[in-house]
């Protein structure tokens, strides 16, 4: 009776999972899909729990463990949530997806020691494979933390033999595997343990700068392989469920991202396979112009169509209030005003979205790349708002470029284009942008909330 409730439960759940990823994929309907998330989430949670305490031979003592293990990770859960800038949300998701390999492998451990030899093929096989997907998923989870909070360096690792290390790592651990199904030894789930570890951690060590954002996601669909993994040698259907949900919609979203980056997927999860190493680039590419805000305001009052594009910078700087009263103010003086977001503008994606819908910048002027990359010959001023890679005319002219063939904003066709950054300092992919240097284009120093504020007192 307990099982057919809970069954019953658990199949409410997961179709409301499914509600929740298709609410969540637009801005209108997203705060629909969290609710929907949010019961489904209670639902499981309760069910289980229920579950728990029916198998249970002392009920009270199992709640109060419950409780204590809820308690503390709800209390952490929710002080993380609420101190969290915008601009350390990846680094925060790469960390939480450590926590999910981690569980995978302790899952694994625990099922393995609890059934012992006699395990039949199948729950081996899961088991192996479940610690293996774990134990990549942790190690490669806190490299991508680590590079993201930049602790420590963003470019990549480039060892010798690392795409023979990286096989020898997977041939060796399917020999381990024959080993662990045929004898039920500890000892083969121990070294594969370690080696799978060491792959994770050189897996996306070896990945660079620009190809973060794919890493992300990618650990984002492995965390989830993991916990469909757990789910199988719990004998849990919602967790195999919601595991393969997270699972399959990482890897299209690291399949749209690399899309958008015009790189190959194999290439980036393989760990840079088949990519050049970078050198510095020394070119001279002249001298820039510079720009003062009253300047700025002085083009935007002659202009009729004004494309603004922001990045990273937008986000450090929290400038997207004053923006949203900059884009306010122009319209309402009959200024035609739309903003340009590349897909992996910011630090994850649909970033500058969020930023930008939380400042209450009305959604129908907030356009994709293809859908405005057309009209910038007919703007009359961008205004780069703390973007760089994603406005880099080198990645569409020189095909020497590390960032060569990503889609970037064409903002260089406009007539005048202005840059707000603090410095003639990179940006993420450590890059050099000849936009500074073009005819058309103004530096604007500063931090970009302070100067778009300047504007608006000119304005
Ligand atoms: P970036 O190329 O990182 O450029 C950001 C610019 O903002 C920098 O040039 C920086 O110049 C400027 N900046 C920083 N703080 C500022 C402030 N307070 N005021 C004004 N300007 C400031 O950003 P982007 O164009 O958004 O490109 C995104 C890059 O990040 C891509 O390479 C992408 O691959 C990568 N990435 C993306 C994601 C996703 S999924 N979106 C995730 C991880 C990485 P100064 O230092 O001179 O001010």
């Amino acid at each position: 009776m307990t099982l057919n409730v809970v069954s019953a439960a658990y199949i409410v759940s997961a179709v409301l999972f499914v509600l929740s990823l298709a609410g969540l994929s637009k801005h209108e309907s997203a705060k629909e899909g969290n609710r929907f998330g949010i019961a489904g989430m209670v639902i499981a949670l309760g069910a289980t729990i229920w579950l728990v305490l029916s198998r249970s031979s002392n009920a009270l003592s199992t709640l109060l463990l419950i409780a204590l293990a809820m308690g503390i990770g709800a209390a952490i859960g929710m002080w993380r949530a609420r101190s969290v800038e915008m601009t350390q949300m990846p680094e925060l998701v790469a960390m939480l997806h450590s926590f999910v390999g981690l569980a995978a492998v302790l899952v694994g451990f625990n099922s393995h020691l609890e059934v012992g030899s006699a395990s039949d093929t199948v729950h081996s096989v899961e088991v192996f494979l479940g610690v293996f997907i774990g134990a990549v998923t942790l190690t490669g989870s806190i490299v991508a933390f680590l590079k993201l909070s930049a602790r420590i360096k963003s470019t990549p690792l480039m060892l010798p033999a690392r795409h023979w290390l990286n096989l020898a790592a997977l041939v060796v651990s399917a020999l381990l595997l024959v080993w662990f199904v045929r004898s039920h030894s500890l000892v083969p789930l121990v070294i594969m343990t370690v080696i799978a570890l060491a792959f994770g951690w050189h897996l996306v060590a070896s990945i660079g700068g620009g190809d973060m954002p794919v890493v992300v996601s990618m650990l984002n669909s492995y965390s989830g392989w993991a916990a469909a993994a757990a789910g199988f040698m719990l004998g849990n259907d919602l967790l195999i469920v919601t595991g393969a949900l997270v699972g399959a919609s990482g890897a299209i979203l690291s399949w749209i991202m690399c899309r958008a980056m015009n790189r190959s997927f194999v290439s980036v999860i393989a760990g840079g396979f088949g990519q050049e190493v970078v050198v510095g680039d020394d070119v001279d590419y002249g001298e820039h112009r510079e720009i003062t805000a009253a300047g700025v305001a002085e083009l935007l009052r002659d202009a009729s169509s004004v494309v603004i594009t922001p990045g990273y910078g937008m986000a450090v700087a929290q400038a997207q209030y004053p923006v949203a009263e900059l884009t306010k103010q122009l319209r309402d003086r009959g200024v035609d005003v739309r903003f340009g977001i590349h897909p992996v503008a910011g630090r994850l994606p649909g970033h500058m979205n969020v930023l930008l819908a939380e400042a209450k910048v009305p959604y129908d002027v907030v356009l994709e790349m293809d859908e405005i990359n057309d009209d910038f010959p007919s703007t009359d001023v961008v205004l780069v708002i703390g973007a760089n890679d994603t406005v880099n005319p080198a990645a569409a002219e020189d095909p020497t470029s590390p960032i060569a063939g990503m889609p970037v904003l064409e903002v260089w066709n406009a007539k005048d284009v202005i840059v707000f950054k603090r410095s003639m300092a990179t940006g993420y992919a450590g890059v050099q942008n000849p936009l500074f240097f073009r005819d058309n284009s103004q530096m604007l120093f500063g931090d970009a909330k302070e100067r778009v504020s300047d504007i608006l007192a000119a304005l």
